[in-house]
């Protein structure tokens, strides 16, 4: 099914079970410990042999040698793979740096050796036994020093394609150098690390020539293509299994070392063998967040109208790799006539970079919306006030193209309304409650909206339903929503309805990824019922076009059948999207609003209150998008608060890799959030009318905690994340 003109009215407007906050269809299994994550397939693997990764002791350079005599000798110890057995490698489109080294490292914790025994226990000793010997090179390990080398390019904002220049509207320099109100400043964002629960884990075991993996990962299709690649074997040859993630936050997306290294070492050991990168691995061995240094600069008629508009990010990455493309949502998110966006990348020998947790706009979103909190002070404007003005119905490039939905303006002033916004300070470090400095800060949210083609099958039999599609669920509630698409459209209950995801031998889905995972898939989903509702109506004699589907039964013209009576059919299908999106500027909208306190003598600070009102299109599932929401939200409070990766600058790694020193939010952090969804729908996305959200709300929460920090305590800090000793 193509999508090419805005939905008109379709069965999922009954909305009798899409749109309802509902339970997850999942839940009793992940609380009963019954969902079967990739460690624990107990279910496919018997006795399963253990794989131990080693990591690379070098940032840059080579291995001399590698003794492995005494591993070899180790108890229980049946196999070690390492580049000199592991045959010829390829290397996925996805992933920068092989993931099997050696002999030459790019990069720290590199995986250069797995050790495959009948224990767990046995392999990681046997790993600890193995001699090293390193020629190290020197490395590039300082983001600073290289960007003062690097060029300034535009925003590449589309994965692979090649940076286009400097994008400029009208004239930024003249416009800049004219404005009566400027500002100049520049933000850093360091390293981030996804530090999702479930480490990047496999069971891999070959039937010949025929490989099965049972995985964590988030975007199925793409793990095939990237395992055939590397591996040198046909696609058809690999299945890829994961039906439960235990957060993947874009450090699953990709093909990652424990498939191959399992891969290869199962196929050494002649043996199903089951890895999971071991948590003080993940850091350097897998992907994580780019730290950027950001410069803005904003230019202001007395009015408080934006005339000049200028945001320039650099960042760093291996050798081939991309940027964090900060700029993004600077392109649209206000109007102004004069712009300029462009972003700068170092080559660094740190680990790879790459997405994580709205990868752009969440460190993007943490410069500009502090920039706009400090021009408001500047033009004496309530930093709201000054948003609603420079509001932008229309792309500030391409004045023809506007937005589908754009409701900025009603989350800011929305929100204002609920969190008391009128009790704000405007001159900052005013309010104190005993030895706490109170203040409230406010920032936009913005995520674009992305489609992606999505396929799934339908069956029906006796009256129940299974959807299956290769969609994943990374505890995002994917089941859910998609159980509820299929229980609208083909009018049976909830509990009627099974799915099963994750599985390669299903038909390819979007994947999770850029928050375009509930609007796409379900739409595949919506594609598919589409389809099977005509072979249903056609089974049972009926001819008419407008068939309705509900309680259970099929009825038109007066007449009424059971679905029951259909017997067993199914159907598959697809929706792809045509240019419709390209017509019109899709994105999801918000606004974030947090209370802090600041202790006057200890400089502790507590996030007291959050909330967050989002415009993202209909809304699928209140429950499981709230829950999206809130989390996101926390995950701002850490990039604003705590997450930091510290780069050892002489060795090239990051030194706190593990989860007692890469610090993210608990609980007691985190005491009061609140969600408002704006009741909308977007006929331009699908026949959902959905749009993402859940990466919507982590953009703008860390450039609202920081504005409510300043406003507490009138210190301005510019360097994330804003630890205590940052403002004494
Ligand atoms: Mo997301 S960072 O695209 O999984």
């Amino acid at each position: 099914m193509k999508f090419d003109t805005p939905a008109g009215t379709n069965p999922i407007d009954r909305l009798t079970v899409v749109g309802k906050p509902t339970d997850r269809i999942d839940g009793p299994k992940k609380t009963t410990g019954t969902a079967p994550y990739a460690y624990e397939r107990h279910d496919v693997a018997a006795n399963p042999a253990y794989g131990y990764v080693l990591g690379a002791g070098i940032a840059k350079g080579r291995i001399a040698s590698m003794d492995l005599a005494a591993a070899r000798a180790a108890p229980g110890v049946l196999a070690i793979v390492t580049h000199e057995n592991a045959g010829k490698l390829g290397k996925g489109d996805m992933n920068t740096a092989r993931l099997l080294g050696g002999p030459a490292i790019d990069h720290y914790h590199q995986a250069i050796a797995i050790v495959v025994a009948d224990t767990f226990e046995q392999a990681r000793h046997a790993a600890g036994l193995i001699r090293v010997d390193y020629a190290r090179a020197k490395g590039r390990f300082d983001l600073d020093e290289q960007l003062r080398a690097a060029p300034l390019k535009g925003d590449s904002s589309g994965e692979g394609s090649a940076a286009p220049p400097i994008e400029r509207v009208g004239d930024f320099d003249r416009a800049f150098a004219a404005a009566p109100v400027t500002l100049d400043q520049r933000y850093t964002t360091p390293d981030h690390s996804h530090a999702m629960m479930e480490p990047h884990a496999t069971i891999a075991a070959w039937e010949g020539d025929k490989l099965t993996v049972w995985t964590s990962n988030q975007m199925i299709a793409w793990a095939v293509g990237d395992l055939a690649k590397t591996l040198l074997i046909p696609k058809e040859n690999i299945r890829v299994d994961s039906p439960f993630v235990g957060g993947g936050f874009g450090g699953k997306l990709f093909l990652r070392a424990d498939v191959v290294m399992a891969a290869l070492a199962a196929r050494e050991a002649k043996r199903a063998v089951k890895v999971a990168l071991q948590r003080p691995l993940i850091a350097n061995n897998t992907t994580h967040r780019p730290a950027t240094a950001q410069r803005i600069r904003l230019g202001c008629a007395k009015d408080g109208t934006i005339t000049a508009i200028a945001h320039e990010s650099g960042s760093g990455d291996l050798p081939g790799g991309g940027p964090e493309t900060a700029t993004s949502q600077t392109k649209l998110l206000y109007a102004g006539a004069n712009r300029l966006t462009a972003m700068r990348l170092a080559v660094l020998d740190l680990p790879e970079g790459n997405a994580m947790r709205a990868p752009g706009e969440a460190p993007g979103m943490m410069a500009l919306e502090m920039a706009i909190d400090e021009m408001a002070e500047k033009l004496g404007m309530d930093p709201v006030a000054f948003r609603v003005k420079n509001d932008t119905q229309v792309d500030p490039a391409k004045p023809e193209r506007r937005f589908s939905q754009r409701r900025l303006v009603e989350c800011l002033e929305r929100g204002a309304r609920e969190f008391g916004w009128d009790r704000r300070s405007a001159t900052p470090a005013r309010v104190r409650d005993g030895q706490w400095l109170v203040g409230l800060g406010v920032a936009a949210a913005f995520r674009n909206n992305i489609n992606m083609k999505s396929a799934a099958r339908v069956r029906v039999s006796g009256g129940r339903v299974t959807v299956e599609t290769d969609m994943t669920d990374i505890g995002t509630g994917s089941y859910t929503i998609i159980a509820q698409t299929a229980a609208e459209m083909l009018g049976v209950p909830l509990s009627a309805v099974d799915v099963r995801l994750g599985d390669s031998t299903f038909p390819v889905s979007s994947g999770s990824g850029g928050q375009w995972g509930a609007n796409s898939a379900t739409a595949g989903v919506y594609a598919a019922c589409a389809k099977l509702r005509e072979a249903v109506a056609a089974k049972l004699g009926f001819n008419s076009a407008d068939v309705t589907f509900a309680d259970g039964q099929v009825s038109a013209g007066g007449r009424q059948v059971p679905l029951a009576q259909a017997g067993d059919l199914s159907a598959e299908d697809a929706m792809e999207y045509g240019d419709l999106a390209k017509k019109e500027q899709q994105s999801t909208f918000g606004a974030h609003f947090v209370e802090a306190r600041v202790h006057a003598l200890t400089g502790e600070i507590r996030v007291e209150r959050m909330l967050a009102v989002c415009a993202a299109g209909r809304i699928l599932n209140p429950k499981s998008a709230r829950s999206q929401v809130i989390g996101a939200m926390t995950m701002g409070v850490g990039a604003a608060l705590m997450e930091e990766l510290a780069v050892d600058k002489r060795f090239g790694f990051f030194v706190n890799h593990d989860l007692a020193s890469y610090e993210v939010p608990v609980h007691a952090d985190i005491p009061y959030q609140q969600v408002i969804f704006l009741d909308e729908v977007d006929p331009t996305t699908s026949p959902m009318k959905a749009k993402g959200v859940g990466e919507l709300g982590i953009c703008g929460v860390g450039a609202a905690v920081a504005n409510a920090i300043y406003n507490a305590t009138g210190v301005r800090v510019r360097d994330y994340p804003i630890t205590l000793e940052k403002h004494l």
